[in-house]
């Protein structure tokens, strides 16, 4: 019921910010839209959320601080709700950095095209520690933002993002990527210069959904769809889905999710709570 309150009124905010010309402030960002009303932090369990490897995409110089991070990328509107608790108190933390990113439908990241020319045709890695792995793509668009963004959490502790269901690359489970800073300072171009490093880890879909999702387009226009397929969570290289759950299994790293509309193609919304050491401090980067 309470969905479906959010849902109707979602709409109505959409039509509206949608239809009205965005105002020319320093912080509005094309096409921004800031849909999800006041929401409380929905699951306040207080586990550690562990840490996991940031991977390869991540750019620390360009995730600008914004809400809707989508820009131009088609595909099936997701919302997410993300609260932050810190496992040391067991309270709410309002007002912590949520830096997201995540690959477009088709599995690309902002600013990663295409692989290395010779190993265009190279195939999954066969055992090891990154079997069923491809070699990363690597950064050729520096200037690439889409799908990146940082955000902070409110008063309520939840960071609010707008965005499209992540596609899938060879290899890995669908997911998205967050680290979480206590302490960052805003920068003149919209981007911040990060503070504190307090968590990095990442965040998945039911594959069940993901089922669903991937017969839609343009998820459907996956490229990968007719060689490797997606993996499925428990096969994730790495063993990334599996550790994200922690040592001893008591942190659930999947969104709950709620359609906002009758059907899947209205889109979705994402709950999840990751529970942070607040004063923990994680040198950067930390990579596979
Ligand atoms: C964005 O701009 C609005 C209005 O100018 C301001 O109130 C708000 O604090 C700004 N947000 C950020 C994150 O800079
Ligand atoms: C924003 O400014 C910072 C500091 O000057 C710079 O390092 C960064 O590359 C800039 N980011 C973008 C996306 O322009
Ligand atoms: C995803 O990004 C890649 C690389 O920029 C692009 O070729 C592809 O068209 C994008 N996918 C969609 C569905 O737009
Ligand atoms: C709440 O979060 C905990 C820790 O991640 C998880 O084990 C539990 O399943 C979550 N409960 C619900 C109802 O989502
Ligand atoms: C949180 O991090 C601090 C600083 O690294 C550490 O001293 C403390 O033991 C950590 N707390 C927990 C509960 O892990």
């Amino acid at each position: 019921m309470c969905t479906l309150t959010i849902a109707l009124s979602l709409s109505l905010l959409f039509l509206l910010t949608t239809l009205l010309p965005a105002k020319k402030s320093n912080n509005d960002t094309l096409l921004s839209c800031t849909p999800i009303s006041d929401t409380h932090i929905q699951n306040n369990t207080c586990v550690l959320a562990p840490e996991v490897t940031e991977g390869p995409y991540y750019h620390s110089e360009g995730h600008p601080i914004r809400q809707n991070i989508a820009e131009w990328q088609d595909g099936l509107l997701l919302l997410l709700d993300i609260g932050v608790i810190d496992i040391e108190t067991c309270q709410p933390l309002p007002n912590v950095l949520v830096d997201i990113w995540q690959a477009n439908a088709t599995g690309n990241y902002a600013g990663h095209p295409f692989p290395l020319l010779h190993l265009a045709n190279k195939k999954p890695q066969v055992g090891g520690k990154h079997s069923g792995l491809l070699m990363a793509f690597p950064c050729t668009l520096h200037k690439e933002t889409w799908l990146r963004g940082a955000w902070p959490t409110n008063r309520n502790e939840v960071a609010q993002f707008t965005t499209i269901f992540p596609g899938y690359y060879t290899g890995r489970a669908t997911h998205i990527h967050t680290k979480v800073f206590p302490e960052w300072t805003p920068l003149p171009n919209g981007t911040f210069k990060a503070g504190r490093l307090a968590h990095t880890g990442q965040f998945f879909f039911e594959d069940e959904l993901n089922s669903v999702i991937d017969k839609m387009h343009p998820y459907v226009s996956n490229p990968r769809a007719h060689t490797y397929g997606r993996t499925r969570n428990w096969r994730d290289s790495l063993n990334i889905f599996e550790d994200s759950h922690g040592p001893e299994g008591k942190y659930n790293p999947v969104f709950k999710l709620h359609l906002l509309g009758g059907v899947v193609s209205q889109g979705v919304i994402g709950y999840i709570t990751m529970g942070v050491n607040a004063s923990a401090s994680y040198s950067m980067p930390f990579i596979l």
